[in-house]
């Protein structure tokens, strides 16, 4: 027999002066292999045609339908219905700006904090579209594409007590960003320019350990790992320069 389920979602509008915060209750009778994002379609469609959610893709490439989900943030597109009790509470991210009830504007900061951290490979070497492809040994390749695989959907970063707190700390996102590049040979960055972009509290020090960052991946990236490592090598950076100073 199929299950009734009970929605419970956050409902606010940023634009509209007379909008309020509330939750709305929806009833939808499950179907089989039943997903948040078909089920919030449905809703939509046949209930509440004002109802304001993100999706692009359906299938966990776009990264644009994270939400709080029974109080942890994943992905609606891959979270199905089977797998929750009957009652669901969804609300907004938290962290980013609001656009309207579960969508929210993560572009923006996502543009910003990858600015911040000047996400891209820094080399002197000129682009040339007639030269072959530089050689990378596989194992290297396959190491950088690990971290690669991010779909900028905010859940590290929304489930994180420290991002939550502090606005200018860049988050597991970026951290895993930057072991990315220290990993490439093409970046020529000096260890003290990574240093200086995330050697600080706003960095790799302003992680406490909360570890929520990796439970809620939606791509299962080894984000403690890269942390740990990142952690190990802004330490050592930071006491080879004061070794230096004292000798
Ligand atoms: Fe999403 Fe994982 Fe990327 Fe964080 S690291 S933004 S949780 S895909
Ligand atoms: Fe936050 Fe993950 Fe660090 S949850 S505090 S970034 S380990
Ligand atoms: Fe693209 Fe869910 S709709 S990740």
């Amino acid at each position: 027999m199929s299950r009734q389920l009970k929605f419970n979602i956050f409902r606010y509008n940023p634009q509209d002066p007379a909008s309020v915060p509330h939750a709305d209750t929806f009833l939808l009778e499950e179907t089989p292999s039943l997903t948040l994002f078909i089920a919030l379609n449905k809703l939509r469609e046949e209930q509440d045609p004002s109802l304001m959610f993100d999706f692009a893709c359906r299938m966990a490439i776009c990264g644009s339908c994270g939400m709080v989900i029974n109080g942890r943030p994943g992905l609606a597109c891959r979270t199905l219905t089977s797998d929750l009790p009957a009652e669901i509470t969804l609300m907004p991210l938290p962290v980013f700006k609001l656009v309207g009830d579960l969508s929210v504007d993560t572009g923006t900061w996502f543009r910003a904090t990858n600015s911040k951290i000047e996400s891209w490979i820094h080399t002197d070497q000129e682009f040339d579209p007639q030269a072959t492809e530089e050689r990378m040994e596989n194992a290297l390749a396959e190491s950088i594409f690990e971290l690669e695989r991010c779909i900028e959907c905010g859940c590290c970063v929304a489930s994180c007590g420290t991002a939550n707190m502090r606005e200018d700390f860049v988050g597991a996102f970026a951290l895993n960003r930057m072991a990315r590049f220290i990993m490439d040979p093409r970046d020529k960055r000096k260890d003290a320019d990574y240093f200086e972009v995330v050697g600080t509290d706003q960095g790799i020090f302003g992680c406490m350990g909360l570890l929520a960052c990796e439970d809620v991946c939606p791509r299962s990236i080894p984000l403690q790992d890269q942390l740990g490592l990142l952690r190990r090598k802004m330490g050592f950076i930071a006491l080879k320069s004061i070794f230096k100073r004292k000798g």
